[in-house]
């Protein structure tokens, strides 16, 4: 069984794709993690991440950096979303994540592109999404708490513009599959939202 779970930034997705991964007993791949990698490199180089040359020569980045705390930070997300947008570094991280969603028995990704373009043929595909103020305001609360002290406001302009860049681009832009059902997040709490992803699991197989 495939499971793809995509939506935006700070939606649940990765929380939902975790939760569902343990419970089947499935392997899981945040693919948000590669395009991190990529342009967290691309920073590192002192490189730009909208020069797509620039972009390219980081994909072949060092393993090391999935324990790399900056990764998850909001730097790397704002370059992923900048390397992501180039076609030939989409194609370059293609195999990769199709080959960790055909593994014999099934496995869960999330991401932005699992539905529509990595894995078509998924059996379940969940679009997850929260209105752009109440991911903002989670992004805004994980950030205290990891001790960084951005204005909310920053945080909301951010998720925002990584939004638009992400439904802008021509290759694998951010939409719903059309097989695709929608679990909005917005007013569920995080045991709620994960309930109701294992009911439409459920249903769908
Ligand atoms: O999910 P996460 O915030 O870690 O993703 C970082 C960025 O990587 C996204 O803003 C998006 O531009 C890009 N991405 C993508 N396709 C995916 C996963 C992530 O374009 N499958």
């Amino acid at each position: 069984m495939i499971i793809a779970v995509d939506g935006p930034a700070a939606s649940g997705k990765g929380t939902i794709a975790r939760a569902l991964a343990k419970r089947y007993g499935l392997p899981h791949l945040d693919t948000g993690l590669l395009y991190r990698a990529v342009g967290l490199t691309v920073l590192r180089e002192g490189a730009n991440p909208e020069n797509e040359a620039h972009a390219m020569a980081a994909v072949d980045f060092d393993e090391a950096l999935f324990d790399d705390p900056e990764l998850r930070g909001d730097e790397a997300g704002r370059a992923a979303s900048q390397v992501s947008a180039h076609p030939l570094v989409r194609a370059a991280l293609l195999n990769r994540q199709r080959k960790f969603a055909r593994q014999p028995g099934g496995a869960v990704l999330d991401g932005r592109d699992i539905g529509t373009v990595i894995a078509p043929e998924a059996e379940v595909k969940l679009f997850v999404k929260a209105t752009p103020r109440i991911r903002a305001q989670r992004r805004h609360a994980e950030l205290q708490r990891r001790g960084s002290f951005v204005s909310f406001d920053k945080v909301l302009a951010d998720i925002r513009e990584r939004d638009a860049r992400d439904m802008a681009r021509a290759t694998a832009p951010l939409k719903p599959a059309d097989d695709a059902v929608l679990l909005d997040t917005s007013f569920l709490s995080i045991d709620a939202a994960i309930q109701r992803a294992v009911a439409l699991v459920e249903a769908r197989t």
